[in-house]
C-alpha cells in the first residue's frame, strides 16, 4: 500500500483548485462518460421524494448540483457546497449561465464540510458525490451531515471502489497506473493530482468499513448499490 496521503484541508483543497480548470474535461475522458451514468443513478434516488431543501457535499463545479436543478420541482431550495474556490468559481460560473435559476433558487457557497453554518435538522436530502474520500475525517462529515438532515431524511453517497475480483483489480490497477497518467499528461491542468486520484481510492474504507462509520454516526436503513464493476458504490442511507 502506498504512503498515507496528507489530506489537510489546506492540501486538499489546493490540488482541487489546481485541477478545477481541466476537473469536467478529464473526468469525462478518464472515466469514458460513464460519470455521468453513476450521476444519473444516483439522481433516481432522489427523484421520488418529497424535497424542499438539499444539501450537495463537495459539490465540486456543481455536475449534481445541476442535475438535480433540472429534476427538482422550482420551490426546492438547493444548496452546493465546497472548499476549493477553483471548483466553486466554475460552478458560479456555470451558474450565471442558467436563466431559470431565479426561480430554482440554487445557490453554491464555500465552506469545509466538517462544520457547516446550517442549524439543526434542516434538510430533506444530502449528497455527497466522489467527496468523502477526500476528508480528512469521514466520521466527522457523517456526524454533520445526520445533524443537518430532518429526521426520515436522506443520505446519498456516491463512492469509488476496488473490486474484490482480481481480473477487474488488476485492470483498473493497470487502467489508474499505466493509462490515466498518459491521459492526465494530455488533458489535465495538474497531471500529479491523477496519481493522488487511484491512491485514494485504495487507501480510502472498503464499503464495510464505511457502514461502520455509518452506524457509529446513527444512520441507518443503507441500501449498497453497486455499478460499473463494483468500482462505483452507491449508497442510499436513511435517517430515522
Ligand atoms: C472528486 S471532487 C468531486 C466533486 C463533485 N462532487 C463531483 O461529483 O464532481 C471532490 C471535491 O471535494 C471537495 N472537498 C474535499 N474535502 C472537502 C472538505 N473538507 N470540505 C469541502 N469540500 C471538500 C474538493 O474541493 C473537491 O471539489
Amino acid at each position: 500500500m502506498s504512503q498515507k496521503l496528507d489530506k489537510t484541508p489546506n492540501v486538499i483543497s489546493k490540488m482541487f483548485t489546481s485541477l478545477a480548470p481541466r476537473y469536467d474535461l478529464m473526468n469525462d475522458v478518464m472515466t469514458g462518460f460513464t460519470h455521468h451514468h453513476t450521476r444519473k443513478f444516483a439522481l433516481e434516488l432522489i427523484r421520488e421524494k418529497q424535497i424542499d431543501r438539499i444539501l450537495d457535499l463537495a459539490s465540486g463545479t456543481g455536475d449534481f448540483a445541476f442535475l438535480l436543478n433540472n429534476l427538482l420541482k422550482s420551490e426546492t431550495v438547493i444548496i452546493g457546497c465546497d472548499f476549493s474556490r477553483g471548483m466553486l468559481e466554475i460552478a458560479c460560473h456555470r451558474l450565471q449561465t442558467i436563466q431559470n435559476v431565479a426561480e430554482k433558487k440554487l445557490a453554491f457557497f464555500c465552506s469545509d464540510i466538517n462544520h457547516l453554518p446550517f442549524s439543526d435538522k434542516i434538510f430533506d436530502v444530502c449528497s455527497i458525490i466522489y467527496g468523502l474520500r477526500n476528508v480528512q475525517d469521514p466520521l466527522g462529515v457523517l456526524h454533520e451531515i445526520y445533524r443537518l438532515t430532518k429526521p426520515n431524511g436522506r443520505l446519498v453517497i456516491v463512492e469509488s471502489n476496488i473490486p474484490l475480483n482480481p481480473i477487474i483489480r488488476f485492470l483498473l490497477s493497470f487502467y489508474f497506473k499505466k493509462i490515466v497518467p498518459i491521459i492526465a499528461s494530455l488533458f489535465a491542468s495538474n497531471v500529479q493530482a491523477y496519481d493522488y486520484y487511484f491512491k485514494s481510492v485504495e487507501q480510502f474504507i472498503a464499503p464495510i468499513g464505511l457502514l461502520k462509520l455509518l452506524k457509529k454516526s446513527n444512520w441507518n436503513q443503507v441500501t449498497i448499490n453497486r455499478l460499473l464493476f463494483d468500482t462505483v458504490i452507491v449508497y442510499e442511507i436513511s435517517k430515522k
